[in-house]
């Protein structure tokens, strides 16, 4: 599925925000009850830390701090509609996004999750973007939060060095394609014969994932979904300046950078500190980007996610002159 060019009118990034919690696990922590090594670990992933929540921490917490950092990132103090993408909603029902905008003072604000695994930022950015162009809202917060620890089999090697818990959000509004910020052409697709690839298995708790087969179908589908946003609006691959790509493994994003002939500086990694956490990682790669000023002002970027479904999107825009805003995990009385 592929967005029309956009003409005019656009959803535009105006704020951008993060919450990650302040509990920190080191490969080596993992190695004492894992039969694994740092070593290992880094070399094959890229990871060697990742954040973990305290119990009383939620995703909903999670997603609300950082939704308060993108609206403060952007000097606001409402917007029109709160999407939480994420794999570990608190509840299976009722979503998770009501609780946020009411965490946000937000109550009355239209609120509702979607559940994409690690590509749901970017179709929740494709989904906030459509309603602002249509004209059904003028603004939206789009917030990726996870909370894999709940998730992730403690005991499972394979899976328990890879996940982390966090959240990142950003803010758009309406406005033109023409300004920085300005989200361009989103290009959205699945492939549920996958499905066991990635999953809970029904009546189970903890994720199962056959992480080879995942690798080996994750580099072509980011790298065809990327030449398709990029052709839509009218850059070859080698004039995307900056890549930021779903941070599950730092040789799946150095493949796709290969095949797209990018040079490696272009690439955003920032799985190192936070290893992998799902619909929260692009965001929060974002953030990490737009700290360390890795690209100008209208630059041109890519997004480009790829996860459980399986599914995949990657949004064209251009870098927003936006300062993020860091939130802590908010203590248990807070
Ligand atoms: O976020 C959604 C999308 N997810 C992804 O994109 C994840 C994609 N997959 C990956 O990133 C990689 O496949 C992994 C990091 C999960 C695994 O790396 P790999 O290079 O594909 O390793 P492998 O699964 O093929 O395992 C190689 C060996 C095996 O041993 P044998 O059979 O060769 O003796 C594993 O048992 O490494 C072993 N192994 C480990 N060894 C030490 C697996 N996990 C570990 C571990 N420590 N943690």
């Amino acid at each position: 599925m592929s967005s029309p060019p956009a003409a005019g009118r656009a959803a535009v990034l105006s704020g951008l925000g993060t919450c990650l919690p302040s509990r920190v696990v080191t490969n080596d922590d993992l190695a004492r009850h894992l039969d694994t090594s740092h070593e290992w670990i880094h070399s094959r992933t890229g990871i060697a830390r990742r954040r973990v929540a305290a119990p009383h921490t939620g995703t909903a917490e999670l997603a609300a701090a950082a939704g308060r950092a993108a609206l403060a990132s952007a000097g606001r103090t409402g917007c029109d509609l709160v999407l939480v993408a994420t794999t570990t909603p608190d509840r299976t029902c009722p979503a998770t996004a009501p609780r946020v905008a009411s965490l946000l003072d937000l109550s009355g604000t239209a609120a509702f999750d979607l559940s994409a695994v690690c590509s749901g930022f970017v179709y929740a950015l494709a989904v906030a973007s459509s309603l602002i162009t249509a004209g059904t809202c003028e603004s939206a917060l789009v917030i990726g939060a996870e909370r894999y620890s709940t998730i992730t089999d403690p005991d499972d090697r394979s899976t328990a060095i890879l996940f982390g818990d966090g959240a990142g959000a950003v803010l758009l509004e309406r406005g033109t394609a023409a300004r920085d910020g300005a989200v361009l052409h989103t290009d959205l697709g699945s492939d549920g014969t996958g499905e066991e690839l990635i999953t809970v298995p029904p009546g189970e708790r903890y994720l199962r994932m056959r992480g080879r087969e995942v690798y080996a179908r994750a580099v072509p589908a980011m790298v065809d979904s990327t030449r398709r946003v990029a052709k839509a609006v009218g850059w070859e691959p080698g004039e995307i300046e900056g890549l930021i790509g779903h941070q599950a493994n730092i040789r799946i994003l150095q493949a796709v950078a290969r095949r797209l002939e990018l040079p490696a500086e272009r690439l955003v990694a920032h799985l190192e500190d936070v290893g992998n956490t799902a619909a929260a990682s692009i965001p929060l790669a974002m953030a990490h980007a737009a700290e360390e000023r890795r690209l100008a002002p209208g630059a041109r970027t890519v997004l480009t996610a790829f996860g459980g479904g399986l599914t995949w999107g990657s949004a064209a825009l251009t870098w927003a002159d936006v300062t993020p805003v860091h939130h802590l995990e908010p203590d248990a009385a807070g």
